[in-house]
């Protein structure tokens, strides 16, 4: 037996490898670790307004019926789904979460003979499901500090990898943590030269922030390209992170598929009913969509104020560089009561991300990181 863990030997050869995801701190575990009430989360890029009032009424309905299963192939949702999006049914696949998605689709088409392309500084989960089906994980480089999408996906890197043996290729848009996005002339080349055995998986957790000027509108590819899946989510954008709802849209072919692996009820029934009306407030997404991007500039400002510059970004999160004192700067914050997300399993320890929260957060980040570089008034 190896380790502290006698299991350990026991365990897939793929999964002794990986290393566990590491979620934002919540609030609760600051209370616990450091006597801090009443924090503030910025670490998960979550929506500061939450979801509109007719969608918690739905959730408070569907809470009577949750001695029930729930509907295991998401009729409602996918309906409303489909009216929304323009497409059929059968294109769709619930997700607990669009990383329940991904974590399918790893399932679906690899094992330890095919491979898996991502860039080096995309969504950590992609590394996570490769690695646990046993495939080979291909990292592509990314883009140069000083490129105009600093660290932000190299799609003639991500190609250069891509072989016989390929299966999958993870590109976030915009991606997390940088933040950086690829335009529509750029993805739709990169599909264009993808052979065929290849799926495309383009992951628009945060579509509704990045939509709007040269924002891929992928969904009037798919037609053309079989081969792609696009991941979208309620955790962002709707304020229903914590309910775990995402979705993949795609060729039926790939969706069935895929619905084949998925767990029977992997989406609960409260997080259905809220989905469905989430759908209906679209009018509340715009207004988070504008409150965003306007919050977005104030606290790029005020980090830039305070000499700290942010890449480039289509989500609801920035990218600051802080430098060699990061580590210290996210540990300050936290006593501060101040939780943003340290990057450095990422390979970014000069680097916090840091979410884009309500004007109220924004002020108190920015003093509790003013008097950490000893800026304070
Ligand atoms: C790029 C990206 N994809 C997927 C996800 C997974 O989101 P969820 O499982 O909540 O839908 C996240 C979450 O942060 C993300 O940043």
């Amino acid at each position: 037996m190896t380790g502290d863990n006698a299991y350990t030997e026991l365990a897939a050869a793929s999964v002794c490898g990986l290393a566990p995801y590491e979620p934002g701190k919540p609030p609760e575990a600051l209370e616990r670790e450091y006597g801090v009430r009443d924090a503030i989360k910025l670490a998960s890029n979550e929506n500061p307004f939450g979801a509109a009032d007719s969608v918690r009424a739905a959730m408070r309905d569907a809470i009577d019926n949750v001695r029930l299963y729930p509907d295991g192939a998401g009729f409602a949702l996918c309906k409303a789904l489909s009216q929304h999006l323009g497409v059929d049914p059968a294109q769709l696949t619930l997700g607990n979460g669009s990383n329940d998605i991904l974590v399918l689709l790893a399932e679906c088409f690899l094992t330890p003979e095919t491979s898996a392309v991502y860039d080096r500084y995309s969504f950590v989960v992609y590394r996570l499901a490769v690695q646990a089906t046993g495939a080979e994980a291909r990292i592509a480089s990314s883009n140069a500090p000083d490129h105009a999408q600093p660290f932000g996906h190299d799609l003639d890197a991500m190609l250069a990898l891509v072989d016989e043996t390929t299966r999958l290729v993870f590109i976030a848009n915009p991606n997390n943590p940088t933040g950086t996005w690829v335009d529509s002339e750029m993805l739709h080349d990169f599909l264009r030269a993808l052979p065929d055995h290849v799926i495309a998986v383009v992951d628009e957790a945060y579509y509704e922030y990045a939509v709007g000027e040269d924002y891929p509108d992928t969904l009037t590819w798919l037609d053309q390209f079989p081969n792609l899946v696009i991941l979208r989510t309620f955790s962002k954008a709707y304020g229903l992170a914590g309910l775990r709802v995402g979705y993949g849209i795609s060729a039926p072919g790939i969706a069935e598929l895929l619905n084949r692996v998925r767990q029977p009820f992997n989406v609960n029934s409260v997080a259905q009913a809220a989905a469905v009306q989430a759908l209906a407030e679209q009018d509340w997404v715009e207004n988070c969509r504008a409150n965003n991007r306007h919050c977005m500039d104030g606290l790029r400002t005020g980090l830039e104020a305070l000499g700290i510059a942010c890449l480039p970004s289509r989500g609801n999160f920035l990218l600051a560089y802080v430098g060699s004192r990061a580590a210290d700067c996210n540990e300050y914050l936290l006593r501060a009561g101040v939780i943003v997300r340290p990057v450095a399993n990422y390979g970014l320890p000069e680097y916090l991300r840091i979410t884009v929260g309500g004007e109220q957060d924004i002020a108190c980040l920015l003093e509790a990181l003013a008097e950490f570089m000893g800026k304070g008034a």
